[in-house]
């Protein structure tokens, strides 16, 4: 065979994937379930023609390509992955690669890590972040699997990736599961700051009464400074789109109900699993969940319209604004905290030395949660020296020492206003709880001592002790 590499999967993302590998220089073999689809990728681009090689068959498809063979998989998550790793499996040769490059759940790719053991085919998992654009211009890249089989890799995806500066957004980040289960955090990331987002909206929207033509402009002031990144440019052009048959705001025309794929929530859930609190990441899956039961909140608003709210007073000048956006970038710094205390937790407990420094480098530019503020965690991992919790790395604790107390004016002004901000107030709660020596979880091991006999420590003596608590 003459090609490169091969993508399996012809949908919008591993079309565009091939196509940007085309671009690079590189020979492309296509393959998808109905082959007219590979065809069409290739017919539809004629300036990249030369180099997209279309195949009919697997077996085609298999034969294209040079050996060690390198196979990605741009299929859904779940069992299409499975299912396509069955059949290509007994045509591949020990030494060749396949690569899975969809949202996978890095529990499945620990698995299929394991499957293909002692076969002689390598099997990788590649966590790729940048939706549509990305894929064809320069996606972000988090790869796992086993460290040799990035040198296979490696060659193409520097050149497909996006770039920040000279450095290309890609890197292997440990064995197994570990590229799926960065990309997975970084999804629980993207949601909390759309979430947050959408909640200082819903303020600028409920407390101030905005158009949304003037929170466009004002998230457009913010990208210039801290928190500049391509949600809150995007969030912009969102706000300043006009529905031309009605001449409305277009965002007042979106049904209010978020969908989501599921990696969001699987990030939550490795948290929990590894005893990490990620709170503002939960709230933030949690609204997904509420918005989507539209009728039943409508029901309820009914049920509590008069309730007595205190006025927000908010103020819609600049002093306003400009704590609003304070409170947002520390309620995102501490967003950011917990995953990467997921990420640092997940490392220690998978044996994978994940870099929390290269992992915040490739995600400065091609990736959907790429910002300014991500130069700065990468410059605090650049040190050298450990950073227990973002939170605790001299380079952040000023910032939110001072960013703390607009955050806490925000929450509570939208809080006595019945404005909800259910994953910025879990930042603050995070963040109070974090900073608080003396905890109230003596008052929890009392009382499951007193139920369940499940002993306490004491600070006055060694060991643990069960207390004989009175009769109830
Ligand atoms: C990315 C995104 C992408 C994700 C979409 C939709 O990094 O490019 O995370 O992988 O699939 O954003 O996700 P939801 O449907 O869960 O919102």
């Amino acid at each position: 065979g003459t090609a490169d590499i091969g993508v399996i999967g012809m949908g919008v993302m591993g079309a565009n994937l091939a196509l940007n590998m085309a671009e690079k220089g590189f020979k492309v073999a296509v393959q998808n379930r109905t082959p007219d689809k590979a065809f069409a990728v290739r017919d539809d681009n004629p300036e990249l023609a030369a180099n997209v090689l279309p195949a009919e068959t697997l077996e085609d498809f298999v034969k294209s390509l040079k050996s060690p063979r390198v196979a990605v998989f741009m299929v859904p998550a779940g069992k299409p992955v499975d299912d396509e790793m069955a059949k290509l499996i007994p045509l591949l040769e020990a030494g060749d690669l396949m690569v899975d490059a969809g949202n996978a759940d890095f529990n499945d790719t620990v698995r299929r890590t394991k499957e293909v053991e002692g076969t002689g085919i390598k099997f990788t998992g590649m966590g790729v972040s940048g939706g549509e654009l990305g894929a064809r211009h320069g996606p972000s890249m988090m790869v796992g699997g086993a460290r040799d089989t990035y040198p296979l890799l490696e060659p193409v995806l520097t050149k497909i990736a996006a770039k920040y500066k000279d450095q290309p957004c890609v890197a292997w980040l440990g064995p197994d599961g570990a590229g799926h289960f960065v990309k997975t955090i970084h999804n629980g990331i993207e949601y909390a700051d759309m979430q947050m987002i959408a909640e200082i909206y819903g303020i600028m929207r409920d407390g101030l009464k905005l158009e949304p033509a003037k929170m466009a402009e004002v998230f457009r002031d913010w990208n210039t400074r801290e928190l500049s990144s391509y949600l809150i440019e995007i969030t912009a052009v969102n706000l300043d789109e006009k529905d031309l048959e009605t001449d409305r705001p277009m965002v007042d025309l979106i049904v209010d109900e978020a969908g989501q794929k599921g990696t969001g929530r699987w990030a939550v859930i490795e948290a929990q699993k590894l005893g990490v609190g990620a709170t503002t990441l939960e709230a933030a899956v949690a609204a997904r969940g509420l918005s989507s039961r539209r009728d039943e909140r409508g029901e309820a608003a009914k049920l509590y319209s008069g309730v007595e709210t205190a006025p927000a007073q908010f103020f819609a000048d600049e002093a306003g604004f400009s704590e609003l956006e304070s409170a947002l970038v520390t309620a995102k710094i501490i967003a950011y905290a917990q995953g990467y205390a997921a990420m640092a937790s997940a490392s220690d407990e998978f044996g994978w030395n994940l870099p929390l420094g290269t992992i915040a480098e490739i995600w400065r530019a091609g990736c959907i949660i790429r910002s300014h503020f991500l130069d700065d965690i990468a410059k605090a991992y650049d040190k050298g020296q450990r950073v227990v919790n973002i939170l605790q790395s001299p380079d952040f604790v000023g910032r939110v020492a001072k960013g703390q107390a607009a955050l806490r004016r925000v929450v509570a002004k939208a809080s006595l206003g019945g404005i909800p901000v259910p994953a910025l107030s879990a930042a603050l709660a995070y963040f109070d709880d974090y900073r608080r020596e003396r905890g109230t979880a003596n008052l929890i091991q009392a009382q499951r001592d007193l139920f369940g006999a499940h002993t306490f420590r004491r600070f006055d003596r060694d060991g643990a002790v069960h207390h004989h608590w009175p009769a109830v």
